[in-house]
């Protein structure tokens, strides 16, 4: 990230390896939306179709820091189709090195590195009931999936929105905006902590009641989203139906990465097929190193953002064969059964691997 005013002690140089994932994005706006948390609008002059992105998904950004360069992810609250610019939510941590940085020195005009947008948690179906689960600033990729869905479905959407107290509730006018516009559409239950207390299992289980046929997607506090998810399984839902939006901190540089020689130590190759785009790349995959590295290093463009194994952007399917994870915790029990697996974890563990992205 690179803060244009001079003699700011946080400016960070351009990433400057060979293949960068990260790209040049300019602020264009910066709105306040409550005491702690800030709107930054971003313009992607030049950038196209590469930042595509569906309704739910996140930016991951590369922030300086007294250490160095850090990379965080960020929900974009903007939404494709609606929104001419791409638009990032940031809520004040306190002691948060990066968080607070964006609230305090970010202004319009500076740019900002970021990677394409990634992540899967995004509506099934844009055109279904939706049941959305949010605490504090977690509402930030529900207003994302909420736009969208408006423009795109004619399906009811159900928003389940916990915070502190009123101040802390952000987008609100814009919320009772969206609802007045599309009465019966949008259903908002606010959930103020300052007057009901913390929603309980049992309470959330109140309010969801009568929406458990529609798909279901939780983003908050760990706290709020265990309570939610129980509330729904004890009513009967498929876990297969609901999604969680987990956000952990990444401990280095994504764009930054170290990939080992090929080494037989661990085994022979394997022979690799891989579905990507409509397309079916064959390769060889030395057994010591990650499956993302091997189809980066082929030029191809998987997904991917945290490379920690804790943001699922690398996500894909195993048709054939075996594969081994150093760390899959963001995968429940029942994707891992599926055969979802991570890219950016996964070592072959059998002499023949087909893998795909091209799943629905
Ligand atoms: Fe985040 Fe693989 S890139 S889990």
């Amino acid at each position: 990230m690179l803060h244009e005013t001079q003699n700011n002690p946080m400016i960070s140089p351009a990433p400057s390896e060979e293949n960068s994932p990260y790209r040049q994005l300019r602020v264009a706006e910066v709105i306040e939306e409550t005491a702690d948390a800030r709107s930054i609008v971003l313009d992607q002059p030049g950038i196209g179709s590469e930042f595509a992105y569906k309704p739910g998904q996140f930016l991951t950004l590369r922030i300086p820091s007294p250490d160095g360069a850090i990379a965080r992810c960020y929900s974009l609250a903007s939404a494709p189709g609606v929104d001419g610019k791409m638009k990032i939510t940031v809520k004040r941590v306190q002691g948060g090195v990066v968080s607070n940085w964006l609230c305090d020195a970010v202004q319009p005009g500076d740019l900002l590195y970021a990677m394409p947008p990634a992540g899967l948690f995004t509506p099934t179906r844009l055109d279904s009931g939706l049941l959305l689960l949010a605490g504090g600033s977690g509402i930030t990729p529900m207003m994302s999936i909420i736009k969208a869905a408006l423009r795109e479905g004619s399906q009811r959407i159900v928003l389940v929105y916990a915070n502190r107290n009123e101040q802390s509730v952000i987008f609100r006018g814009e919320l009772d905006r969206l609802a007045r516009a599309h009465p019966g559409r949008l259903i908002v239950y606010h959930w103020l902590e300052s007057v009901q207390g913390l929603p309980g299992r049992e309470q959330l289980a109140g309010i969801v009641e009568p929406y458990t046929d529609y798909e279901a997607l939780l983003c908050g506090p760990d706290a709020f989203m265990n309570c939610g998810v129980e509330a729904l399984a004890g009513l009967g839902v498929d876990r297969h139906r609901i999604k969680v939006e987990k956000f952990v901190s990444l401990t280095g540089d994504p764009g930054r990465h170290h990939v080992p020689e090929p080494d037989t130590a661990l085994g022979p190759a394997s022979d690799l097929a891989v579905e990507l785009d409509g397309e079916t790349h064959a390769m060889t995959w030395p057994s010591n190193q990650f499956l993302l590295d091997v189809l980066l290093g082929q030029g191809l463009a998987a997904p991917f953002s945290c490379r920690e194994g804790k943001c699922g952007a690398c996500a894909c399917k195993v048709v054939e064969g075996e594969v081994a994870m150093d760390e899959d915790a963001v995968l429940g029990a029942e994707e891992i059964a599926e055969g979802w697996i991570l890219s950016c974890q996964a070592r072959p563990a059998s002499a023949k691997v087909r893998i795909t992205f091209d799943q629905p």
